[in-house]
């Protein structure tokens, strides 16, 4: 159901893969809630991905961009402003990726130029987005800037690898970015610590499965799911959420505020 929460707002979606992606399912939800934007990803996954279709379903135009390129970085946002006819008030980062997770190198045996890949991709492309932004003066006064996090960044699930770290790298600049955009231009800039999602880069994880029935037995509401995702993100692109920033904004189920549960006391002492 829209409530029109995003009329006349205009941004980039980074990120959207296929249908799974929570980046695919934000940009339904902004749409229906009015938002317009243009849709980014990386131009390997404009091949193997089915951008394409969601780009017709929304009506919106797809700018490839590697998210660790500086050049490609400035001509997505100099052609979002231009495609979108103005500044952005919204921007989603919505990407991981690990080759040492990919090609399962143990985390005793990482291959650092990999390493180096993943925290460029997954943690520093933060920064490079709203470093471009900033020069390139594309963002309205109370834009709203979200990325997508782990909460291996605070607690260790051997499986996650060199991305824990990129996540923690990744929660660290929204801070210090969020300062610095907050007292140029009141621009707020917040990271969303998902559940366990069933997408490519999630169920990509080694016992994905494990830990994602894990976290919902350890979560009073169950595992929050994409579209959940989607919802929450729509909320902190809305004006309802001005003072928000610089926040890692746990969206769990309760997970991370939970010791034990019934259901996971009836499991082991079965
Ligand atoms: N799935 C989960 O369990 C889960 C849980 C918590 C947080 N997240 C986070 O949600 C975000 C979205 O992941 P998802 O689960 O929707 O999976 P996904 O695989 O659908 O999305 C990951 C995206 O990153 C893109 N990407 C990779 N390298 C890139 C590059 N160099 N430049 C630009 N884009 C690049 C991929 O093409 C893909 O679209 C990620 O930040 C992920 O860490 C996912």
């Amino acid at each position: 159901m829209s409530h029109n929460l995003l009329k006349g707002k205009r941004g980039i979606i980074f990120g959207a893969l296929d249908e799974n992606s929570i980046a695919w399912k934000t940009a339904l939800r902004v749409k229906e809630e009015g938002g317009v934007f243009t849709l980014t990803n990386a131009p390997i996954a404009m091949r193997m991905g089915k951008i394409n279709e969601l780009a017709q379903a929304c009506n919106d135009e797809i700018i490839p961009a590697d998210a660790t390129s500086e050049e490609d970085l400035n001509n997505l946002f100099a052609k979002s402003v231009e495609v979108l006819g103005s500044k952005l008030d919204f921007v989603l980062h919505s990407i991981v990726m690990s080759p040492n997770v990919r090609k399962n190198k143990s985390y005793g045996d990482l291959n650092y130029d990999w390493f180096l890949k993943t925290l460029d991709i997954s943690g520093v492309s933060f920064h490079k987005v709203m470093q471009t932004a900033e020069k390139t003066d594309s963002l309205n006064e109370w834009a709203s800037i979200v990325a997508l996090t782990y909460i291996a960044a605070q607690r260790t699930f051997p499986d996650y690898s060199d991305m824990a770290q990129a996540k923690a790298v990744l929660e660290s600049i929204a801070r210090s970015y969020g300062y610095r955009l907050g007292k140029l231009k009141k621009v707020r800039v917040n990271t969303i610590s998902q559940s366990p999602t069933k997408t490519t880069a999630g169920t990509g994880i080694s016992g994905f499965d494990v830990f994602f029935d894990y976290a919902n037995m350890m979560s009073p509401l169950g595992n929050a799911s994409a579209d959940d995702c989607a919802n929450y993100i729509v909320s902190l692109f809305s004006d309802f959420t001005r003072m928000v920033t610089m926040q890692n904004l746990m969206h769990d189920g309760g997970f991370s505020s939970t010791g034990i549960t019934e259901e996971l006391i009836e499991k082991l002492t079965r």
